[in-house]
């Protein structure tokens, strides 16, 4: 069975042909990088406008790489929700006039609920040996925890409160001037920095609490570069500008600021590994563009060993948004019956 992904959430154009769920025939990403870099972040219409180019040259690209002729798709699975909703609906409206062309079945795809599915791309790995599992989503939009009694059934057990983990190291970068997105330069700076040399603070919430906050921490890192500010709002002045840091200074910066992410992100999942539950979980599973972070993987790992429960991790590459992991969970979706024939709609916001 061959399934046609389809990603446009964010800033990411992508399609993917995914053979019996798991097989990775081709996978295209064209990342729109370059275009939102000068504004230091993702610009919706910009976003838009340039999925609207972009989506057909990926889908022939696309089928191309993976020899497939269009006629032989079997399904097409689109991520609908979460996302900003000018790429959400360029996505969806190239997945319906597809599925209505070639008049194949048509599965919406929860992108979060996707990246935790990425780990079992290319594999083998059956459902019964990993599920009930904990879930980790650690992206540039999201930043939560899951209980997933299966790949569909997922509850979420907490989110972050504030910023999400990936925009921290984003405005990490913007503070150091880095570039964007920042998470790799972030990471490759902290490679050469001392991550004991701030001591920055991990948001604990309450005692029992697997919500996470990461703007207390990004906040810390700008005072700590710039120097506390000496007025609020539009007429904040900062005494110091960032040009004026030392490269070692920064790697400083980036390897504390690193340290305490990880930090929360471990805190918090040994907090969902000690939750008590009928059955325990089977498997960790994690997705997201900051599991490509290799700080945050090994530390993951670590614990896992520790606890002695499997971690299953996507190959870097399935980490950052792409349509493999669509089209993937897309195929168990078609298998739970969940295709819509063009019932389906762009939803920005998600509380799953
Ligand atoms: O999953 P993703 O591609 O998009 C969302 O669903 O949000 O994640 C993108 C985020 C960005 O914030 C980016 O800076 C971060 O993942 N990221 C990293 C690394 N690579 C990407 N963060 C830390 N270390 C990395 N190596
Ligand atoms: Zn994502």
């Amino acid at each position: 069975m061959i399934v046609l992904g389809i990603e446009t959430t964010c800033d990411e154009t992508a399609a993917a042909i995914v053979r019996d769920g798991r097989r990775v025939l081709a996978d295209t990403v064209a990342s729109q990088h370059d275009l939102h870099a000068a504004f230091g972040g993702v610009v919706p219409e910009l976003a838009s406008r340039a999925h609207s180019e972009r989506i057909l040259p990926v889908l022939k690209q696309t089928l191309a790489h993976a020899g497939t002729a269009l006629q032989s798709v079997h399904a097409i699975a689109v991520a609908n929700t979460p996302g900003l909703i000018g790429p959400l609906l360029v996505g969806v409206a190239a997945a319906k006039a597809l599925a209505w062309t070639l008049q194949r079945p048509l599965i919406p795809v929860h992108h979060v609920h996707a990246h935790l599915y990425a780990p079992l791309l290319d594999t083998e790995i059956q459902h019964r040996d990993i599920y009930p599992a904990i879930g980790l989503a650690v992206s540039g939009g999201h930043t939560a925890l899951y209980r997933l009694d299966g790949p569909l059934d997922l509850t979420r057990l907490g989110a972050t409160i504030d910023d999400a983990i990936g925009e921290a190291f984003d405005k990490v970068a913007a503070i150091l001037e880095l570039g964007h997105p920042g998470g790799p330069a972030v990471e490759q700076l902290a490679r050469s920095g001392d991550p004991n040399a701030h001591d920055f603070p991990v948001a604990r919430l309450s005692t029992t609490s697997l919500d996470f906050s990461f703007s207390g921490l990004k906040t810390a890192v700008l005072y700590a570069a710039r120097g506390t500010p000496s007025n609020r709002g539009t007429q904040t002045a900062f005494p110091k500008h960032p040009s004026s840091l030392s490269q070692q200074k920064r790697a400083d910066l980036c390897a504390a600021f690193q340290h305490a992410a990880v930090r929360a992100v471990t805190l918090k999942l040994n907090r969902a590994l000690d939750l008590q539950t009928p059955q325990r979980p089977r498997a960790i599973l994690a997705g997201g563009g900051v599991v490509a972070n290799q700080a945050l993987r090994d530390a993951i790992d670590r614990q896992a060993q520790e606890r002695g429960i499997p971690l299953l991790l996507p190959q870097k590459r399935y980490c950052i948004d792409n349509a493999a992991m669509i089209a993937a969970l897309g195929s168990v979706g078609l298998h739970a019956g969940l295709d819509r024939e063009q019932h389906i709609a762009a939803t920005p916001t998600s509380r799953a």
